[in-house]
């Protein structure tokens, strides 16, 4: 996932800090949020989902396999001793440990079977908890520039393809359309998949 590394230091521009503050937004709203939720963001990049959550969770833990996003998310929760990182891939790896709520936003287009980490996300989710997913709704392929080289697996997901994850991994989902994001002339559609058991 080198793209990542080299895309860090100039991932958080002002659009993308508006983009993703709305998002956030967006997101909360449809979430149980309390100063008890201890909150794990899958693929946190530079934290600009989860930070937008640190006034109403307990902590925040980023996964990320990027080590670079990772640095700058890192220069950020300096100050915070309830924000704390990890360098791990979930799709290969395991995480003993479990949480309230587990966010994750443009991710899962990245993953090589996102349905078998829905399913290890599941297993991770303490009772009562809930799982969001922000992803791409099916696309033409043309959202990102390079998708091989940008390590782009999925052109976004049906949701069918999301109530699919949901039946194997047993959980209830509802799923709606987010935001739209224009771009080179063009509408693509962000779906919020929010799982519970
Ligand atoms: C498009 S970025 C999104 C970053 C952040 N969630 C945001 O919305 O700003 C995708 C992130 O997922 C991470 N990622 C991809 N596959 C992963 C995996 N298997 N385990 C953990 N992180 C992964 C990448 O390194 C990258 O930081």
């Amino acid at each position: 996932m080198s793209h990542f590394n080299h895309a860090a230091n100039t991932w958080d521009s002002e659009e993308k800090i508006s983009m993703m503050g709305e998002l956030a937004s967006k997101t909360r709203e449809k979430l149980a949020l309390s100063s008890k939720v201890d909150l794990l963001d899958v693929g946190c990049g530079t934290g600009l989902f989860s930070f937008e959550f640190i006034d109403q969770v307990k902590s925040i833990t980023g996964i990320d396999t990027s080590e670079g996003m990772l640095e700058v998310f890192n220069n950020k929760a300096k100050g915070f001793d309830n924000i704390k990182s990890i360098n791990i891939d979930l799709e290969r790896d395991g995480l003993e440990m479990k949480f309230d709520l587990i966010i994750s936003s443009m991710v899962f287009h990245h993953l090589d079977q996102p349905q078998k980490m829905l399913s290890k996300l599941a297993s991770m989710l303490n009772e009562g908890g809930q799982i969001a997913i922000v992803d791409l709704e099916t696309e033409d392929g043309s959202f990102h520039p390079r998708p091989k080289e940008m390590g782009v697996k999925h052109f976004g997901f049906s949701n069918e393809e999301v109530e699919s994850w949901a039946d194997s991994a047993k959980l209830k989902v509802s799923i709606s359309t987010i935001s739209t994001r224009e771009k080179n002339g063009k509408s693509y559609a962000q779906f919020l998949a929010v799982f519970t058991r």
